[in-house]
Protein backbone atom coordinates (compact mmCIF):
# COMPACT_ATOMS: atom_id res chain seq x y z
CA UNK A 1 0.00 0.00 0.00
CA UNK A 2 1.39 3.15 -1.44
CA UNK A 3 1.33 5.86 1.83
CA UNK A 4 0.33 8.63 -0.38
CA UNK A 5 -2.79 9.75 -1.24
CA UNK A 6 -4.45 9.14 -4.45
CA UNK A 7 -4.66 12.43 -6.22
CA UNK A 8 -4.84 13.31 -9.95
CA UNK A 9 -2.99 16.49 -11.54
CA UNK A 10 -3.38 17.37 -14.98
CA UNK A 11 -3.04 20.58 -17.02
CA UNK A 12 -3.57 22.57 -20.74
CA UNK A 13 -1.49 25.07 -22.51
CA UNK A 14 -3.60 28.47 -22.84
CA UNK A 15 -2.76 28.78 -26.55
CA UNK A 16 -5.99 29.17 -28.67
CA UNK A 17 -9.12 27.20 -28.35
CA UNK A 18 -9.20 23.40 -27.21
CA UNK A 19 -10.07 21.28 -29.18
CA UNK A 20 -11.97 17.57 -29.92
CA UNK A 21 -8.22 16.20 -29.13
CA UNK A 22 -8.26 17.95 -25.64
CA UNK A 23 -11.29 17.02 -25.04
CA UNK A 24 -11.40 12.94 -25.71
CA UNK A 25 -7.64 12.62 -25.19
CA UNK A 26 -7.44 14.27 -21.59
CA UNK A 27 -10.97 16.11 -20.56
CA UNK A 28 -13.45 13.32 -21.00
CA UNK A 29 -11.29 11.30 -17.89
CA UNK A 30 -10.89 14.90 -16.06
CA UNK A 31 -14.03 14.89 -15.52
CA UNK A 32 -15.22 11.25 -14.78
CA UNK A 33 -12.39 10.99 -11.90
CA UNK A 34 -13.43 14.57 -9.69
CA UNK A 35 -16.24 11.77 -8.71
CA UNK A 36 -13.45 9.45 -7.60
CA UNK A 37 -10.07 11.24 -6.93
CA UNK A 38 -8.98 14.55 -5.55
CA UNK A 39 -8.21 16.34 -8.48
CA UNK A 40 -6.01 19.35 -9.39
CA UNK A 41 -6.61 21.12 -12.23
CA UNK A 42 -4.68 23.90 -14.17
CA UNK A 43 -4.10 26.27 -16.45
CA UNK A 44 -0.34 26.13 -17.73
CA UNK A 45 0.38 29.62 -18.53
CA UNK A 46 4.10 29.17 -18.04
CA UNK A 47 4.34 26.44 -20.22
CA UNK A 48 2.14 29.10 -22.87
CA UNK A 49 5.41 31.23 -22.89
CA UNK A 50 7.74 29.17 -24.01
CA UNK A 51 6.63 30.00 -27.47
CA UNK A 52 6.27 33.92 -28.04
CA UNK A 53 2.47 35.17 -26.72
CA UNK A 54 0.89 38.40 -27.08
CA UNK A 55 0.50 39.55 -23.52
CA UNK A 56 -3.00 40.77 -23.90
CA UNK A 57 -3.90 37.55 -25.96
CA UNK A 58 -2.59 35.37 -23.12
CA UNK A 59 -4.54 36.81 -20.53
CA UNK A 60 -7.80 36.18 -22.76
CA UNK A 61 -6.34 32.78 -23.07
CA UNK A 62 -6.52 32.26 -19.90
CA UNK A 63 -9.69 33.04 -19.12
CA UNK A 64 -10.98 31.16 -21.96
CA UNK A 65 -9.42 27.72 -21.86
CA UNK A 66 -10.66 28.49 -18.12
CA UNK A 67 -14.50 28.73 -19.30
CA UNK A 68 -13.70 25.87 -21.67
CA UNK A 69 -13.14 23.42 -18.20
CA UNK A 70 -15.94 24.75 -16.63
CA UNK A 71 -18.47 24.30 -20.04
CA UNK A 72 -16.84 21.21 -19.93
CA UNK A 73 -18.37 19.56 -16.68
CA UNK A 74 -15.08 20.56 -14.21
CA UNK A 75 -16.89 21.81 -11.18
CA UNK A 76 -14.57 24.40 -8.52
CA UNK A 77 -16.38 22.47 -6.09
CA UNK A 78 -15.17 19.24 -6.54
CA UNK A 79 -11.95 19.93 -8.03
CA UNK A 80 -8.90 22.89 -7.28
CA UNK A 81 -9.10 24.54 -11.06
CA UNK A 82 -6.01 27.53 -11.32
CA UNK A 83 -3.80 29.15 -13.68
CA UNK A 84 0.49 27.87 -12.88
CA UNK A 85 1.64 31.64 -12.74
CA UNK A 86 -0.01 31.95 -9.63
CA UNK A 87 1.24 29.43 -7.56
CA UNK A 88 5.07 30.41 -7.21
CA UNK A 89 6.52 26.90 -6.07
CA UNK A 90 5.68 25.48 -9.38
CA UNK A 91 8.72 27.70 -11.33
CA UNK A 92 10.75 27.52 -7.48
CA UNK A 93 10.72 23.36 -7.81
CA UNK A 94 11.55 23.44 -11.52
CA UNK A 95 14.73 25.08 -11.00
CA UNK A 96 15.34 22.71 -8.20
CA UNK A 97 14.57 19.61 -10.32
CA UNK A 98 16.51 21.42 -13.30
CA UNK A 99 19.41 20.28 -11.32
CA UNK A 100 18.18 16.83 -10.61
CA UNK A 101 17.21 16.13 -14.10
CA UNK A 102 20.21 14.99 -16.91
CA UNK A 103 20.56 16.98 -20.04
CA UNK A 104 20.89 13.73 -21.98
CA UNK A 105 17.49 12.88 -20.88
CA UNK A 106 15.99 16.16 -22.28
CA UNK A 107 17.66 15.50 -25.10
CA UNK A 108 15.76 12.23 -25.99
CA UNK A 109 12.52 14.80 -25.78
CA UNK A 110 10.78 14.36 -29.44
CA UNK A 111 8.46 17.19 -28.40
CA UNK A 112 10.99 19.41 -28.58
CA UNK A 113 12.84 18.28 -31.47
CA UNK A 114 9.15 18.62 -33.46
CA UNK A 115 8.21 22.20 -31.87
CA UNK A 116 11.83 23.78 -32.08
CA UNK A 117 11.91 22.58 -35.54
CA UNK A 118 15.20 22.89 -37.91
CA UNK A 119 16.64 26.58 -36.00
CA UNK A 120 16.78 24.50 -32.76
CA UNK A 121 19.61 27.38 -31.59
CA UNK A 122 16.53 29.81 -32.34
CA UNK A 123 14.46 28.40 -29.65
CA UNK A 124 13.58 29.16 -26.43
CA UNK A 125 15.43 27.88 -23.28
CA UNK A 126 12.19 27.58 -21.75
CA UNK A 127 10.55 25.06 -24.57
CA UNK A 128 14.02 22.93 -24.30
CA UNK A 129 13.49 22.76 -20.20
CA UNK A 130 9.91 22.58 -20.44
CA UNK A 131 9.37 18.74 -19.14
CA UNK A 132 10.76 20.00 -16.09
CA UNK A 133 8.46 22.60 -15.47
CA UNK A 134 6.00 19.94 -16.13
CA UNK A 135 7.75 17.28 -13.77
CA UNK A 136 7.40 20.10 -11.03
CA UNK A 137 3.96 20.69 -11.95
CA UNK A 138 3.04 17.43 -11.05
CA UNK A 139 5.60 16.12 -8.30
CA UNK A 140 5.25 19.17 -6.58
CA UNK A 141 1.72 17.65 -5.05
CA UNK A 142 2.33 14.25 -5.22
CA UNK A 143 0.01 13.71 -7.99
CA UNK A 144 -0.44 10.11 -8.04
CA UNK A 145 -2.38 9.91 -11.76
CA UNK A 146 -1.82 12.00 -14.34
CA UNK A 147 -4.61 11.93 -17.34
CA UNK A 148 -3.42 13.03 -20.45
CA UNK A 149 -3.48 12.07 -24.15
CA UNK A 150 -0.95 9.58 -25.75
CA UNK A 151 1.51 12.98 -26.78
CA UNK A 152 2.44 13.16 -23.49
CA UNK A 153 3.87 9.89 -22.52
CA UNK A 154 7.54 10.78 -22.77
CA UNK A 155 6.96 13.70 -20.53
CA UNK A 156 5.19 11.41 -17.43
CA UNK A 157 8.32 9.11 -18.30
CA UNK A 158 10.76 12.09 -17.33
CA UNK A 159 8.62 12.80 -14.58
CA UNK A 160 8.84 9.63 -12.96
CA UNK A 161 12.65 9.40 -13.33
CA UNK A 162 12.93 12.95 -11.88
CA UNK A 163 11.58 11.83 -9.31
CA UNK A 164 13.03 8.34 -8.49
CA UNK A 165 16.43 10.30 -9.04
CA UNK A 166 16.00 13.15 -6.18
CA UNK A 167 14.92 10.23 -3.76
CA UNK A 168 17.88 8.15 -4.36
CA UNK A 169 20.36 11.23 -4.47
CA UNK A 170 19.05 12.68 -1.89
CA UNK A 171 17.50 9.04 0.56
CA UNK A 172 20.16 9.84 3.30
CA UNK A 173 18.59 13.85 4.13
CA UNK A 174 15.18 12.44 3.15
CA UNK A 175 15.41 9.89 5.87
CA UNK A 176 16.61 12.22 8.37
CA UNK A 177 13.94 14.60 8.02
CA UNK A 178 11.15 11.78 8.88
CA UNK A 179 10.56 9.78 5.84
CA UNK A 180 12.05 6.57 7.07
CA UNK A 181 11.36 4.54 3.49
CA UNK A 182 13.26 7.27 1.89
CA UNK A 183 10.34 8.40 -0.47
CA UNK A 184 10.08 11.88 -1.10
CA UNK A 185 8.53 12.16 -4.11
CA UNK A 186 5.86 9.95 -5.56
CA UNK A 187 6.81 8.55 -9.35
CA UNK A 188 3.38 9.74 -10.79
CA UNK A 189 1.26 7.01 -13.21
CA UNK A 190 0.35 8.22 -16.62
CA UNK A 191 -3.37 7.61 -17.09
CA UNK A 192 -3.78 7.25 -20.88
CA UNK A 193 -7.13 5.29 -21.78
CA UNK A 194 -10.46 5.09 -23.80
CA UNK A 195 -11.02 4.91 -27.56
CA UNK A 196 -9.40 8.28 -28.35
CA UNK A 197 -5.91 8.83 -26.88
CA UNK A 198 -4.44 10.07 -29.94
CA UNK A 199 -7.06 12.18 -32.05
CA UNK A 200 -5.37 12.81 -35.71
CA UNK A 201 -6.26 15.76 -37.96
CA UNK A 202 -9.26 15.48 -39.98
CA UNK A 203 -7.75 16.03 -43.19
CA UNK A 204 -4.48 14.28 -42.78
CA UNK A 205 -5.39 10.60 -40.58
CA UNK A 206 -1.55 10.32 -39.98
CA UNK A 207 -1.01 13.91 -38.15
CA UNK A 208 -2.48 14.89 -35.10
CA UNK A 209 -4.75 17.21 -34.32
CA UNK A 210 -3.46 20.47 -33.06
CA UNK A 211 -4.10 24.33 -32.61
CA UNK A 212 -1.18 24.57 -34.41
CA UNK A 213 -2.23 23.32 -37.65
CA UNK A 214 -2.83 26.70 -39.98
CA UNK A 215 -6.23 24.48 -41.43
CA UNK A 216 -8.86 24.86 -39.54
CA UNK A 217 -10.74 22.28 -41.09
CA UNK A 218 -8.10 19.66 -39.56
CA UNK A 219 -9.41 19.98 -35.96
CA UNK A 220 -13.06 20.50 -34.34
CA UNK A 221 -12.42 23.47 -31.94
CA UNK A 222 -15.14 23.41 -28.32
CA UNK A 223 -16.40 26.96 -29.69
CA UNK A 224 -17.57 26.08 -33.23
CA UNK A 225 -21.11 26.27 -33.59
CA UNK A 226 -23.36 23.30 -35.69
CA UNK A 227 -23.18 24.56 -38.42
CA UNK A 228 -19.02 24.24 -38.57
CA UNK A 229 -18.92 21.13 -36.81
CA UNK A 230 -21.19 19.66 -39.23
CA UNK A 231 -18.93 21.18 -42.38
CA UNK A 232 -16.02 19.95 -40.60
CA UNK A 233 -17.34 16.30 -40.24
CA UNK A 234 -18.62 16.39 -44.21
CA UNK A 235 -15.29 17.38 -45.64
CA UNK A 236 -13.56 15.30 -43.02
CA UNK A 237 -10.85 13.11 -45.31
CA UNK A 238 -11.66 9.68 -45.49
CA UNK A 239 -10.71 6.84 -48.34
CA UNK A 240 -12.58 5.01 -51.18
CA UNK A 241 -13.67 1.96 -49.05
CA UNK A 242 -17.08 1.07 -47.02
CA UNK A 243 -15.92 1.47 -42.92
CA UNK A 244 -15.17 -2.28 -42.28
CA UNK A 245 -17.24 -4.13 -39.67
CA UNK A 246 -14.46 -5.05 -37.27
CA UNK A 247 -11.47 -3.77 -36.13
CA UNK A 248 -8.97 -5.50 -37.73
CA UNK A 249 -10.21 -3.89 -41.20
CA UNK A 250 -9.22 -0.54 -39.24
CA UNK A 251 -5.45 -1.76 -39.80
CA UNK A 252 -3.60 0.80 -42.78
CA UNK A 253 -6.63 3.27 -43.04
CA UNK A 254 -5.67 6.14 -40.52
CA UNK A 255 -8.98 8.22 -41.33
CA UNK A 256 -11.29 5.60 -40.81
CA UNK A 257 -9.68 4.52 -37.72
CA UNK A 258 -9.75 8.16 -36.38
CA UNK A 259 -13.02 8.74 -36.88
CA UNK A 260 -14.34 5.35 -35.66
CA UNK A 261 -12.54 6.72 -32.64
CA UNK A 262 -13.90 9.38 -32.22
CA UNK A 263 -17.54 7.98 -32.69
CA UNK A 264 -16.95 5.76 -29.80
CA UNK A 265 -15.62 8.08 -27.50
CA UNK A 266 -17.96 10.63 -28.40
CA UNK A 267 -20.55 8.03 -27.78
CA UNK A 268 -19.44 6.21 -25.01
CA UNK A 269 -19.46 2.73 -26.72
CA UNK A 270 -16.32 0.45 -28.00
CA UNK A 271 -15.03 0.80 -31.53
CA UNK A 272 -16.77 -3.00 -32.19
CA UNK A 273 -20.16 -1.99 -31.55
CA UNK A 274 -19.57 1.33 -33.82
CA UNK A 275 -18.01 -0.90 -36.63
CA UNK A 276 -20.90 -3.57 -35.63
CA UNK A 277 -23.72 -0.49 -36.72
CA UNK A 278 -22.02 1.15 -39.19
CA UNK A 279 -19.40 -1.33 -40.71
CA UNK A 280 -20.28 -1.93 -44.37
CA UNK A 281 -22.51 0.81 -45.34
CA UNK A 282 -21.96 3.63 -46.88
CA UNK A 283 -19.04 6.39 -45.43
CA UNK A 284 -21.36 9.13 -46.04
CA UNK A 285 -24.13 7.43 -43.25
CA UNK A 286 -21.65 7.24 -40.95
CA UNK A 287 -20.71 10.88 -41.16
CA UNK A 288 -23.63 12.16 -40.82
CA UNK A 289 -24.63 10.17 -37.22
CA UNK A 290 -20.99 11.54 -36.27
CA UNK A 291 -21.77 14.94 -37.51
CA UNK A 292 -25.37 14.64 -35.19
CA UNK A 293 -23.50 13.14 -32.50
CA UNK A 294 -20.57 15.56 -32.27
CA UNK A 295 -23.35 18.31 -32.62
CA UNK A 296 -25.00 16.77 -29.54
CA UNK A 297 -21.96 16.70 -27.64
CA UNK A 298 -19.96 19.80 -28.42
CA UNK A 299 -23.05 22.60 -28.85
CA UNK A 300 -23.76 22.48 -25.55
CA UNK A 301 -20.34 23.08 -24.24
CA UNK A 302 -19.54 25.66 -26.97
CA UNK A 303 -22.79 27.48 -26.03
CA UNK A 304 -21.66 27.71 -22.12
CA UNK A 305 -18.51 28.46 -22.77
CA UNK A 306 -19.48 31.57 -24.94
CA UNK A 307 -22.05 32.56 -21.43
CA UNK A 308 -18.80 32.09 -19.16
CA UNK A 309 -16.41 33.84 -21.51
CA UNK A 310 -18.91 36.90 -20.52
CA UNK A 311 -18.53 36.62 -17.45
CA UNK A 312 -15.12 37.13 -16.75
CA UNK A 313 -15.23 38.38 -13.43
CA UNK A 314 -16.12 35.05 -12.05
CA UNK A 315 -14.05 33.27 -14.48
CA UNK A 316 -10.91 34.95 -12.31
CA UNK A 317 -12.74 34.40 -9.09
CA UNK A 318 -12.56 30.59 -9.98
CA UNK A 319 -8.78 31.10 -10.45
CA UNK A 320 -7.96 33.29 -7.30
CA UNK A 321 -10.05 30.71 -5.00
CA UNK A 322 -8.39 27.24 -7.08
CA UNK A 323 -4.42 28.97 -7.03
CA UNK A 324 -4.91 29.56 -2.95
CA UNK A 325 -6.33 26.03 -2.51
CA UNK A 326 -3.18 25.00 -4.67
CA UNK A 327 -0.79 27.04 -3.03
CA UNK A 328 -1.63 25.53 -0.09
CA UNK A 329 -1.06 21.94 -1.00
CA UNK A 330 2.24 22.81 -3.05
CA UNK A 331 4.05 25.26 -0.41
CA UNK A 332 4.42 22.76 2.09
CA UNK A 333 5.72 20.51 -0.24
CA UNK A 334 8.66 22.52 -1.86
CA UNK A 335 9.39 23.90 2.23
CA UNK A 336 10.44 20.43 2.56
CA UNK A 337 12.39 20.04 -0.59
CA UNK A 338 14.22 23.33 0.60
CA UNK A 339 15.19 21.81 4.01
CA UNK A 340 16.08 18.54 2.33
CA UNK A 341 18.58 19.94 -0.36
CA UNK A 342 20.00 21.32 2.85
CA UNK A 343 18.83 25.51 1.88
CA UNK A 344 19.24 27.27 5.52
CA UNK A 345 15.24 27.65 6.04
CA UNK A 346 14.05 30.43 8.59
P1 LIG B 1 -1.59 20.39 -24.29
O1 LIG B 1 -2.06 21.73 -23.87
O2 LIG B 1 -0.84 20.26 -25.58
O3 LIG B 1 -2.80 19.38 -24.37
C1 LIG B 1 -3.71 19.23 -23.29
C2 LIG B 1 -4.14 17.77 -23.18
O4 LIG B 1 -4.77 17.35 -24.39
C3 LIG B 1 -4.15 16.17 -24.88
N1 LIG B 1 -4.15 16.21 -26.36
C4 LIG B 1 -4.60 15.22 -27.13
N2 LIG B 1 -5.13 14.02 -26.83
C5 LIG B 1 -5.50 13.23 -27.86
N3 LIG B 1 -5.38 13.59 -29.17
C6 LIG B 1 -4.85 14.78 -29.52
N4 LIG B 1 -4.76 15.14 -30.80
C7 LIG B 1 -4.43 15.67 -28.47
N5 LIG B 1 -3.89 16.91 -28.46
C8 LIG B 1 -3.72 17.23 -27.15
C9 LIG B 1 -2.73 16.22 -24.33
O5 LIG B 1 -2.16 14.93 -24.29
C10 LIG B 1 -2.96 16.82 -22.96
O6 LIG B 1 -3.34 15.81 -22.05
N6 LIG B 1 2.52 19.53 -21.56
C11 LIG B 1 1.07 19.52 -21.52
C12 LIG B 1 0.46 20.40 -20.45
C13 LIG B 1 0.96 20.17 -19.06
C14 LIG B 1 0.63 19.09 -18.22
C15 LIG B 1 1.32 19.33 -16.99
C16 LIG B 1 -0.16 17.97 -18.37
C17 LIG B 1 1.81 20.99 -18.38
N7 LIG B 1 2.01 20.50 -17.12
C18 LIG B 1 1.21 18.44 -15.93
C19 LIG B 1 -0.25 17.08 -17.30
C20 LIG B 1 0.43 17.32 -16.09
C21 LIG B 1 0.54 20.04 -22.86
O7 LIG B 1 1.20 20.78 -23.54
O8 LIG B 1 -0.75 19.70 -23.12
Amino acid sequence: MSKFVPRVFSGMQPTGNLHLGNYLGAMLNWIHMQDTHECIYCVVDMHAITVWQEPKDLRRAIVDVTAAYLACGLDPRKSIIFNQSQVPEHAELAWILGCVARLGWLNRMTQFKEKAGKDKEAASIGLYTYPVLMAADIIGYHATHVPVGEDQKQHLELARDIANKFNLDFAEAIKAAGFEDGQFFVAPEPYITGPATRVMSLRDGTKKMSKSDPSDLSRLNLTDDADTIAKKIRKAKTDAEPLPSEKDGLKGRPEADNLTGIYAALSGETVEKVLAQYGDGQFSVFKNALADLAVAKLGPVGGEIQRLQGDRAYVESVLKDGSERARAIAAPIVKQVREIVGFVVS
